[in-house]
């Protein structure tokens, strides 16, 4: 299992630091973008995660939960080994998206909404390197994990096949639920609040892995 921490569920004001009190124990980082469109919340966007990407080696996730994702993909200054991810129901055509993304030099992800059909994504599978499955309703980190979502981590584990296409589960994941998200199928796994939401974060994420283990 890799882990990549939300930094939704940070303290703004010192995303630096926050990063920083768990880079040695976490795989990657996972950012989210909302856009008060696309999710009902509003976060942060390009400038604030462009600017802490010098301060950690670690690889960002960038969990894009907006409209028009092709007009704002190339806005973020990436490293190879990140990803930027976008949502099939978002309004831009996803070509267009997975252009700009190349362009960047990140891999693409894409992700879906916990109601939406797997077979949705189904055309594009070989165009990512990245699938993000929502375990909640997207736009807001605290939510309770929807157990539904263990069925489609299965079914679209299956969809992918052999395709090198990392499964990351995003939503409600704690130490009580993680071993079942990752017998279902998933690779990497999303917490938010189950990290940057406690106050002992070594200890969290120590419960976190031993779940698993
Ligand atoms: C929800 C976000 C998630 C969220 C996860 O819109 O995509 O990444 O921050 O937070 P927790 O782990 O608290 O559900
Ligand atoms: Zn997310």
């Amino acid at each position: 299992m890799k882990l990549s921490p939300s930094l939704l569920s940070a303290d703004f004001g010192s995303l630096r630091n926050e990063a920083h009190s768990v880079e040695a124990l976490v795989d990657r980082f996972h950012w989210d973008v909302m856009d008060g469109h696309f999710v009902p919340n509003l976060t942060f966007g390009p400038p604030v995660v462009n600017a802490l990407r010098d301060h950690t080696t670690k690889p960002f996730d960038i969990h894009l939960m907006i409209d028009r994702p092709a007009e704002y993909a190339p806005q973020f200054r990436v490293r190879a080994g990140d990803t930027i991810t976008f949502h099939i129901e978002a309004d831009d055509e996803p070509e267009a998206v997975f252009d700009a993304i190349a362009k960047t030099g990140a891999g693409a992800g894409l992700s879906l909404r916990p109601a939406t059909p797997v077979a949705t994504i189904e055309p594009w599978l070989d165009r990512i390197a990245y699938l993000l499955v929502m375990s909640v309703e997207p736009g807001f980190g605290g939510q309770r994990f929807i157990p539904e979502a263990l069925a489609r981590i299965r079914e679209l584990r299956d969809l992918v096949g052999e395709r090198d296409i990392e499964i990351a589960v995003d939503g409600g994941i704690h130490a009580g639920n993680v071993a079942d998200v990752v017998a279902a199928g998933a690779e990497i796994i999303v917490a938010g609040s189950a990290v940057f939401g406690t106050a002992d974060r070594p200890a969290a994420i120590r419960a976190l892995r031993e779940a698993v283990a």
